[in-house]
């Protein structure tokens, strides 16, 4: 007896090969896999493995091998459909009653997907031949060599109106097929039913098993309507539950540990061809729920590239609401900010590789991005604002269903909210000096234009996406020692670009400040001064001054000696990249905590935190900062 694949597939997805197993063997996690005893063999040592990302369990002592299905047969002696039976019902999945009518539905489900595969051959062939010279010189100006078109499957559909649908009809295919298969275009006003594809690139759109069922075209000039057109969901195709390039991409998915989600399907070859073949993108729509379980079962933490401007981090922002719901320990997202106005198409031709590899290492986790959501909403400049803050962030964290998770979760965000405390205990206490304070940090968020500013090629390249803190005195004091010492800005360019910066408005500030050493006319204060003025960061930048510890207020003014100066920026430089270093170490520290409270993963936490207090001094707390202060003051 058969069932339909489909079928098959969906149990299988429902039920892990972990936990079908598992009631038989007792599994340990061994890495991306589970291992036990073999039930087939007496053993000592554990040679059983279950992988639920391949879906497969293999036993290495008796050389057995199989699926969910295969499992309950060699272990409970049931035949094949007394196992499907048993595992559907176990996964709440319907059966269907396997009618002759089944039976042909499958046939022609099986003709359906051959029909896909005729187009796919006859849209690749069209490339590759004469009518596809136009096709292919765009192919070779994007950069997609014919290796990458034929790795890709990459096609062309001619301009002809009937193309496509006489080559398949001469194959004996129904037009009625080619219409239910989202080829044609038909309707009540289309008198013939025509090719829905011409002219344009095709890229063929295949399932996780690797058979094509849908296609995406893009048209090869600009004044085209619809830039890419892509197939209707089909009884093969449906857009939101599949993604671009997940049959190529799962196996380097598995073995690298990570899958990355891009924006496009050029972006998907993009980042092949810089090394990156575990790529896949969500088909003309917004990442799903489902598309984002799919992820998830190829690696426990998924990177979403996502463009740098305000639609990429809206499209960010949205994953996170997709993603709280189903965190558990260990599995998580990470986040990966593109320069503003590339994705990675872009981004690899202009910079090559290392590019792309660099933005993919500056991936931050869930949390930063919840954060500065959350942050950047709006300003904090009243005790209601803030406390609108704190309610909007627990919000959030209610939406996440593993109790653990959610504790470490707001441990996290409390600390993040902890400065805004001391700030509030502080200006009880201290009277004038700490409601200068406060304003200070109203002003930092109330000046905030996260992406309105466009970032110069060398601030491009820095990590761009930064949570929604304030500036450390450390990093204020980098920056505004650049804006009142032209002198140094060309000493320190490089540097300066690559800073990891944590306040929203220094990055905006640091990209002026690069673009007067840039521009060369920076010796003139007033040339700084206007710039940040018409960018909107003059109070920004003073907030930044105001930042500066009182010990450090010397270097600010402009008849400071060179070599004490020069001495004082280079180690705040170095310290403050340490610092940031150690912060992300912290983090990946705590995230290990999370998962596993063993005394390795305990010790590991308070040397980095050992680490990182003497590095930052008192500066990263604020509590301690007014301590300091105060010390100093005395
Ligand atoms: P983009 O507009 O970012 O295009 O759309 P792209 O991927 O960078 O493509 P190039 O470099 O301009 O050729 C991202 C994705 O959104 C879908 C496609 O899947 C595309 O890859 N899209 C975009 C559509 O479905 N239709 C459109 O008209 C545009
Ligand atoms: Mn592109």
């Amino acid at each position: 007896m058969r069932y339909p694949s489909e079928i098959l597939d969906e149990i299988r997805t429902r039920l892990p090969v972990s936990a079908v197993v598992g009631r038989k063997v007792r599994l340990k996690k061994a890495g991306r896999e589970w291992k036990g005893l073999s039930p087939f063999n007496a053993e000592k040592t554990p040679s059983f493995y279950a992988n639920d990302q391949k879906g497969f369990y293999h036993c290495f002592s008796s050389g057995r091998h199989g699926d969910i299905f295969k499992f309950l047969m060699e272990t409970e002696g049931l035949s094949f459909p007394e196992a499907v039976e048993r595992l559907a019902a176990e996964a709440g999945v319907a059966l269907p009653k396997l009618s002759r009518e089944a039976y042909e539905q499958e046939d022609r489900r099986k003709s359906l997907h051959e029909v896909m595969e005729l187009a796919a051959g006859f849209f690749e062939a069209q490339l590759q031949g004469r009518a596809g010279g136009a096709a292919r010189d765009y192919l070779i100006r994007r950069g997609l060599s014919g290796e990458v078109q034929r790795g890709f499957r990459i096609g062309y559909a001619s301009p002809e109106r009937f193309a496509l649908r006489d080559h398949l009809a001469g194959k004996g295919v129904a037009a009625e097929i080619m219409v239910e298969l989202g080829l044609l275009v038909s309707g009540e006003d289309v008198a013939v039913p025509y090719d829905r594809f011409r002219d344009r690139v095709m890229f063929p759109i295949a399932d996780g098993r690797g058979r094509v069922v849908a296609f995406g075209g893009r048209a090869m000039s600009a004044d085209v309507p619809a830039k890419y057109l892509n197939s209707p969901d089909t009884p093969l195709f449906n857009k939101g539950r599949l993604l671009y390039n997940l049959h190529q991409a799962r196996k380097p998915a598995h073995e690298r540990g990570t899958i990355i989600a891009v924006e496009g399907y050029i972006d998907v070859i993009a980042m092949a061809m810089a090394g990156f073949p575990n790529a896949v993108a969500p088909l003309g729509t917004a990442l799903t729920e489902d598309q984002l379980a799919l992820i998830w079962r190829f690696a426990d933490e998924p990177i979403l590239c996502f463009d740098g401007d305000r639609a990429g981090r809206r499209a960010a922002y949205r994953a996170i609401d997709l993603a709280l719901p189903s965190l558990t320990a260990g599995k998580s997202l990470r986040f990966a900010l593109l320069p503003e106005g590339q994705d990675p198409d872009d981004l690899l031709r202009a910079s090559g590789p290392g590019a792309i590899e660099r933005v993919l290492n500056g991936a931050r986790p869930l949390v930063d991005l919840l954060w500065a959501r959350e942050t950047e909403a709006g300003p904090l400049d009243t005790p209601e604002r803030r406390a609108a803050l704190e309610q909007r962030l627990r919000q959030a964290l209610g939406a996440i269903c593993d109790e653990t998770l959610r504790r470490y979760y707001r441990e996290e965000i409390d600390r993040r909210l902890a400065p805004a405390r001391g700030f509030e205990r502080r200006s009880f206490g201290r009277g004038a000096e700490g409601r200068g304070r406060w304003s200070e940090r109203g002003e930092r968020h109330v000046a905030g234009r996260p992406a309105a500013l466009t970032a110069s090629p060398l601030l491009a390249k820095s990590a761009l996406f930064l949570g929604g803190s304030a500036s450390s005195p450390r990093e204020a004091f980098i920056l505004s020692v650049l804006a009142v010492h032209p002198e140094l800005r060309h000493d320190h360019v490089e540097a300066l670009a690559e800073l990891d910066l944590a306040g929203r408005d220094a990055a905006a500030v640091r990209s002026v400040l690069l673009d007067c050493a840039a521009s060369g006319e920076a010796a003139d204060p007033a040339v700084l001064e206007a710039r940040l003025a018409r960018a909107g960061l003059a109070e920004s930048a003073a907030a930044l001054g105001a930042r500066v510890g009182p010990g450090d207020r010397w270097a600010l003014d402009p008849h400071a000696d060179p070599l004490r100066l020069a001495d004082a920026l280079r180690q705040a430089i170095t310290l403050h990249r340490r610092a940031r270093t150690l912060h992300s170490e912290l983090r990946a520290a705590e995230r290990a905590l999370a998962e596993d409270e063993g005394e390795a993963n305990l010790a590991w936490l308070r040397a980095v935190q050992n680490q990182l207090s003497s590095v930052e001094g008192a500066e990263a707390d604020t509590d301690e900062l007014a301590g300091r202060e105060g010390l100093r003051d005395a």
